[in-house]
This record gives C-alpha cells, structure tokens and sequence, in this order.
C-alpha cells in the first residue's frame, strides 16, 4: 500500500510516500528556518503564507521522485497531520491533502503529528538492505520518548498505537529550552543544532577537564506541581527554573556578552567561533537538559520492564542526548530505537508511515475534518 503523507504543522513543508508504512520510497522536506531567524523564532502567519507558496511543489516532486521509483505505481491513500500544531499552518496541509483525496479518489487519514515522530524509528529508506529494528507490533511494551521543539512527553506504549501519558515538561518543551538559550545567548535560531554544535565542541576541548560546569537546576518541578498534572513528580520536568538561572547567569557575567578582545576562543563550526566561556555556559546548560530527560527515562524504565525505548522528534537529534538514552537503556536493558537524523526533524514520511496504522476517512467525513491544534494523544 502506498500512502502520500503531508506535513505542515510549524516550519517544515513536508511531503513523501511510504510503502507499508516503514518503506521510504520519497521524501522531500523545504525547510522554512530562514525565514523565521531574523524573528528568533516560527511567526505563524509567515509559516501559514510559506506553506501555501511551497506546498504544491514539495508535493509534486514527492510524487514524482515515487513514480521514478515505482512506475505506473498509484496512491491508495493520502494522509496528514491535523494536529497538534500552529492553526494557519495545519490549515494549508490539510486542505492540500483533502483536495488531493479527492482528486485522486482515495481516502484520508488524519495523523497526530507527535505519534507520528514516535514512528519514525521504523522508517527505513527504498532500496537499502532491511534495517534490523523489529516491526511496530513487536517492538512493544515500549516506552515513548518525544521530544521537539513543543513536546517533551513519556508515554506507556502496551499496544502499538495505544498510549498513556506518564510524564511530561509542566512547561517549556525541552527544544523551546534550547531555542530560548540560543537567543538569550545571542546564537541564532533554532537553537538545539547550534548548542550541540558548540557542546560538543566544549566536551572535546582541554578546558571541559579543567573547569566544572556551572550547576545549573537540573528541570526538577517545584514541589507539589506535578500533582496538578496528575503525573508522579519523578517522571515530570520543568525547564523555567532553568533559563531563568541561565538569565540570571549572563547578568552576572557581562563578559559572555562582552568578551575582551583576548579572550580564548572555540572553533565550533568551520569558520564559527564563540568564546570559551560561552562554550563552558552552553554546555553546562545543555548538560542540565540532557540529565533532566536521561534520569526520568531511567526512572520509567527502571518501573515498566519495557522491551524498548522508542525515541522520536527534532531534539532526539541531540548528540550528547543520543549517547545519554543509549547508555541508560542499556542499563535497563531495554533496546533504544531511534530514527535516521533525516527523520528526526519534521517530515512527511511519519506521517505517511504511521497512516498505514490508522483508520482512514473517506467521502464527507474526511471533507468535515478540521485542524486540532491542541490535540493530545491518549
Ligand atoms: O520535531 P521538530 O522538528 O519540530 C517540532 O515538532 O517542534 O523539533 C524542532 C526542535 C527545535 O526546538 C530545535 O531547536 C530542536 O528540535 N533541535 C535540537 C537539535 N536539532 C533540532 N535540539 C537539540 N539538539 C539538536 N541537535
Ligand atoms: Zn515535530
């Protein structure tokens, strides 16, 4: 079965067809990232704007680069993520997809765009050697980690594609962590890929042995707040404590701003420079992010005797968090799943992939459809 899936819930205009929902047979993703940076952040109307400037294209070359792959191949079904997300942006691609339904006359299939990046564990690409993680149906008992830029949510998988929330951020997400670091920090946005860039950098230079990293709060939630969430308080985290301590951090240390003109420097990136300082702060912080996920995993781990750890969404591209998880379901002997990077960031290929999994709409129910911007998944 051949699914087309399209993805426009934040900043990505996605687009790609899956064969049985694991075989990546196109996969084309126009990043918008350049045209939200001057704003430090996703502006809503421009992503909206963008996505209908883009998303034909995106979703002709998708089905181009299928046909080159399969010829004479035919969609069986289009699928599309309705939520969560940004309003003006999901709108875009799911007009596109019901439009494309019924051109096409095939059903629709509504996709949750968070499950969707818990699937991407099973992605694999068309013509590679079949890759060694198991099917969805046997990787469970699983524990879901997914992590992006506006989720950090644990779930209790039993069954495939049933799920029970058993810990999340009562906060800030733990990707808006590191985009709101970034910007305080004067380093761009998106925030995570620079701050890996510049930790890693930090970790293999001879001043990670020299100096301690600052003690940032490690994303433990103030007393009793958890409970409001009806969570245990050692499967929750709270990163506000956190970027308020690196606030306070940059205001009592004008140098990072300010660096004198000799201060020792770190290449991060070919041509790109911060000062060792600002590296010793970035990685510190990024260290109390990547504690804070790693110990409530273990804790689930340690409670669920779960065959796996599935890992899903843009911070799973996380370096020092990739090793981090690998070591502790190690640990809990528990076999870690994650995607390929391409898959770890927004794309259509999730969506496609979990449609296979879901039960389609068709005729006027799949024209009534409507965006869910806050949609949980449960
Ligand atoms: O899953 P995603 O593409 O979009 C959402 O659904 O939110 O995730 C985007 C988030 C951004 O906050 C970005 O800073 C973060 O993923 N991110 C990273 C890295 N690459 C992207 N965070 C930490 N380290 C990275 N290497
Ligand atoms: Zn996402």
């Amino acid at each position: 079965m051949y699914i087309l899936g399209i993805e426009t819930s934040c900043d990505e205009t996605a687009a790609a067809v899956v064969k049985d929902g694991r075989e990546v047979l196109s996969n084309v993703v126009y990043t918008q990232i350049p045209l939200h940076q001057p704003y430090g952040g996703v502006v809503p109307e421009i992503a909206s704007r963008a996505h209908v400037e883009k998303i034909s294209e995106v979703v002709k070359t998708a089905l181009s680069q299928f046909e080159s792959a399969v010829p004479g191949g035919r969609i069986d079904a289009v699928a599309v993520t309705y939520g969560p997300g940004l309003s003006p942006a999901l709108i875009v691609g799911l007009n596109a997809a019901k439009g494309l339904a019924i051109s096409l006359g095939v059903p629709l299939i509504a996709i949750n765009h968070i499950e969707a990046h818990l699937h991407t564990p099973f992605l694999f690409d068309a013509g590679l050697p079949p890759p060694s993680v198991p099917d969805p149906a046997s990787a469970v008992p699983a524990l879901g980690l997914a992590i992006s830029g506006g989720h950090t949510n644990w779930f209790d998988i039993t069954a495939y594609g049933s799920y029970r929330t058993i810990g999340q951020t009562l906060d800030d997400a733990a990707g808006e962590a590191f985009d709101k670091a970034a910007k305080l920090l004067g380093l761009g946005y998106p925030g995570g890929p620079v701050l890996d860039k510049i930790a890693k950098a930090y970790f293999a230079s001879p001043d990670a042995s020299l100096r301690k990293l600052v003690p940032f709060p490690k994303g433990r939630p103030r007393e009793g707040v958890s409970a409001l969430a009806g969570l245990a308080a050692d499967m929750c985290v709270s990163f506000s404590g956190l970027k308020t301590a690196l606030l306070r951090y940059v205001q009592q240390h004008p140098e990072l701003a300010n660096p004198p003109s000799d201060a020792p420097t770190l290449e991060y990136a070919p041509g790109q420079r911060v000062t060792l300082d600002m590296a010793h702060v970035v990685a510190s912080y990024q260290e109390a992010i990547v504690s804070a996920v790693a110990d409530r995993t273990r804790t689930a781990l340690r409670r669920g005797g779960y065959k796996t750890l599935l890992l899903g969404g843009g911070v799973s591209l996380n370096s020092r968090l990739r090793t981090a998880l690998g070591a502790v379901a190690e640990r809990e002997k528990a076999t870690l799943l994650m995607a390929k990077p391409k898959y770890c960031g927004d794309n259509g290929a999730m969506i496609a992939g979990l449609a296979y999994y879901r039960r389609n709409i068709s005729g006027e129910d799949a024209l009534r459809l409507d965006v869910a911007p806050s949609l949980e998944i449960e």
